[in-house]
């Protein structure tokens, strides 16, 4: 499976010549005279993919059965005959009117009960025969007509899977999925029961057909039934797209086949979704009014890049603004240019944007495009076109993987448990928001990172950064004693290894899971008060502040490095230290502010002898390589618009973007990429 997936990526870099660079085309969208001008365009900016069909249901399927392909077969043939490859989607994630009002039991029902009707998107419920018959009519119907065609590259289903149904049909699968997860029969029901723990308020399920999807919390809810229910609800969602590939790969299967993923999705757990394709792509609009959305897209790159340790597809970005905010900032000159290098840097093998040619009307009239309204005398049309351009300059990057010694955990288990549940100690969790927080101390201080799952094999690790793992599988914990007990050094923050995959308090608390490795318990969890701040103690004499969660931690064999200085915890460990086996854990117990947290886990991971991509450099130039057999690249990347970095190179080589040799130093100015090919390995 691996294998056949690589082959078919190594079969797109060749066909592509190095990276992939387009965007979404709608020619359904214009009249065919302007259908010359995009090609003619294309070949101008360099473009080399388009996806093709995202929401072109209605285009190709008018009525029920009536199939309208010329277009489509005029749009291929023209791209061909440009040299230009499809990247073809099934149209699945928009269905017609004509399907949503002949059959309203495919559409979604929404947790509060009301159907979501037609007239956006993504309006289809994913349980629904119906909804599935016909879209794996349309898809045999697309992938009998074009999976010869010459143009075709790559298969893209459907499109940013999300939506979530709480329908009876929903209900049904639902029952299913639970039966499979715990036996169908008396004993499943029991096993369920025990599962959700309904001895508690008088819930216990006496027949399957009690049971049911969760409704929308009036007040309180069953925090394992609301948890199942997230695992179900990303599962059923990918039926829909295993269905759809498998009739796309039975027709031919040497190209590869993929989905479009979105940045932090809460819906679908894309651990489980990503070895079902041949690539991991994304979808990337990091926020121009915030000057830190460069930290969260750099961890959601470093995301897609781990979910199957491979190169991935930038599929699509904005060439500046977007149109689902208030206030839809621009991206100003050069932005555009430093966030395609830096997915680039992160692992992607391609720069491609939504969309094309900016529509006309519709929701996204608005939304920036690579050929914008006021065609090409626009900024970002030029930069466009710059960009398209110079690619090809790194070509031999295509491909390429990456490294990393540490290894961060984002896990959508943990996630569900921390955010979709109800009852805990305090209910603000915002689980990307804290992994972030761990994230960005790496980042700034030039560390490669992966990210990793409860599933993952963490033996090629020295450090591993548990964030707030609520909820934690007995594997995760055997696997986390052994990385330690083999040298490993695990950094683990508070209200992590608390309970079980059925959101059970592991006992003996807490935490149950972790007790041992931490070497230590923790009596009481204490969330902070409004507002509330505690000073805390660090061995050295300096005092720090922290906020949001304390916990009264008791020690068996850690030792404290941090204390309370005031309060009701005075002199009680704030962050411990425990050897473990022939490994060390430190544990901290509170939410300590940015730069103590980053003091704690640099030091860790440097006495963890753990080098980062560069030794000198400014927080704000971010630092990646990426290796082949016989080469390595060092990508820096200043993300400051007014202040320049000089920084020291580990060794001479050639900066590809230029085509000059490189030794001793780089000057960065402001927003400056450099992309060095390096003559030596180090
Ligand atoms: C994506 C979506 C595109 C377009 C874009 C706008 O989420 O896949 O179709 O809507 O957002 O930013």
């Amino acid at each position: 499976m691996t294998r056949a997936a690589s082959a078919r990526m190594a079969g797109l870099r060749e066909r592509l010549g190095g990276f992939a660079f387009g965007g979404d085309y709608n020619p359904e969208q214009w009249d065919r005279p302007v259908w010359d001008e995009d090609v003619r365009l294309m070949r101008q900016a360099g473009v080399n993919l388009v996806t093709l069909g995202v929401f072109a249901w209605a285009s190709l399927e008018p009525e029920p059965g009536r199939f309208t392909f010329d277009w489509l077969d005029d749009a291929m043939d023209l791209l061909h005959r440009n040299g230009i490859s499809v990247d073809l989607a099934t149209p699945t994630a928009a269905p017609p009117v004509w399907l949503s009002q002949r059959h309203p039991g495919g559409l979604p029902v929404m947790e509060d009960g009301e159907v979501f009707g037609f007239g956006n998107r993504l309006h289809f419920d994913p349980g629904s025969q119906i909804y599935r018959e016909h879209a794996a009519r349309i898809t045999t119907k697309l992938a009998r007509r074009y999976s010869r065609h010459p143009a075709l590259a790559m298969w893209h289903i459907g499109n940013e899977y999300g939506p979530l149904s709480y329908s009876d049909t929903a209900a049904i699968r639902f029952r299913r999925w639970l039966q499979r997860r715990y036996g169908d029969g008396a004993s499943g029901l029991e096993a369920l029961n025990d599962a959700w723990y309904t001895r508690f308020w008088s819930q216990r399920y006496t027949s399957w057909e009690q049971v049911a999807p969760p409704e929308i919390p009036r007040s309180w809810s069953n925090p394992a039934r609301r948890l199942d229910f997230a695992r179900f609800s990303s599962d059923v969602l990918l039926e829909c797209f295993l269905a759809e590939r498998d009739i796309v790969r039975s027709v031919r299967d040497d190209i590869p086949v993929l989905t479009n993923f979105m940045r932090f999705y809460r819906r679908a757990d894309y651990w489980r979704w990503a070895d079902e394709e041949d690539a991991v792509a994304l979808d990337i609009y990091p926020d121009p009014g915030r000057d830190d959305s460069r930290v969260a897209a750099a961890l959601n790159f470093d995301l897609m890049r781990s979910l199957r340790g491979q190169p991935w597809i930038l599929m699509e970005q904005a060439a500046s603004a977007v149109s689902q905010w208030t206030v839809n900032n621009v991206k100003p000159p050069g932005r555009m240019r430093l966030g395609s290098y830096q997915a680039i840097a992160h692992g992607s093998d391609s720069v491609m944007f939504f969309q094309w040619r900016a529509s006309r009307g519709g929701h996204e009239r608005f939304h920036s495009a690579m050929l914008p309204h006021s065609g090409t005398g626009a900024r970002t049309w030029r930069e466009v076109e710059a960009l398209g351009n110079e690619l090809p300059s790194i070509a031999a990057v295509a491909g390429s993987q990456s490294r990393a010694q540490v290894a961060l955990l984002f896990d959508w288990d943990c996630w569900w448990g921390l955010e979709t549940t109800h009852g805990l100690p305090r209910n603000d969790f915002d689980y990307p928001a804290i992994v972030t927080g761990h994230y960005r101390p790496l980042l700034e201080a030039h560390h490669a990172v992966d990210l990793v799952c409860l599933d993952s094999d963490l033996s090629r690790y020295k450090v591993l950064v548990v964030p707030n793992a609520y909820l934690v599988s007995d594997d995760f914990v055997a696997a986390a004693k052994r990385f330690v007990a083999g040298g490993g050094t695990l950094v683990c923050s508070f209200f992590s290894g608390v309970v079980d995959p059925a959101n059970q308090v592991r006992q003996p608390a807490y935490p149950g899971a972790f007790r041992a490795l931490i070497g230590g318990y923790i009596d009481e969890y204490w969330p902070a008060r409004e507002g509330e701040r505690f000073a805390v103690r660090f061995a050295d004499g300096s005092t720090v502040d922290a906020d949001w969660w304390q916990e009264s931690i008791q020690l068996e064999s850690a030792r404290a490095t941090a204390w309370y200085a005031g309060g009701l915890l005075a002199d009680r460990p704030a962050v411990i230290e425990n050897q473990y086996g022939a490994g060390r854990v430190v544990y901290i117990g509170t939410r300590l502010a940015e730069e103590a947290l980053r003091d704690t886990l640099l030091a860790a991971v440097r006495s963890a002898g753990v080098a980062p991509v560069v030794d000198e450099a400014p927080s704000f130039v971010e630092a990646t390589r990426r290796y082949t057999a016989d080469a390595e690249f060092l990508f820096l990347l200043n993300h400051s618009d007014s202040e320049s970095a000089v920084v020291p190179l580990p060794a001479a080589g050639t900066e590809l973007l230029t085509g000059s040799p490189v030794s001793d130093a780089i000057p960065l100015p402001p927003l400056a990429v450099a992309v060095i090919r390096m003559s030596t390995g180090s």
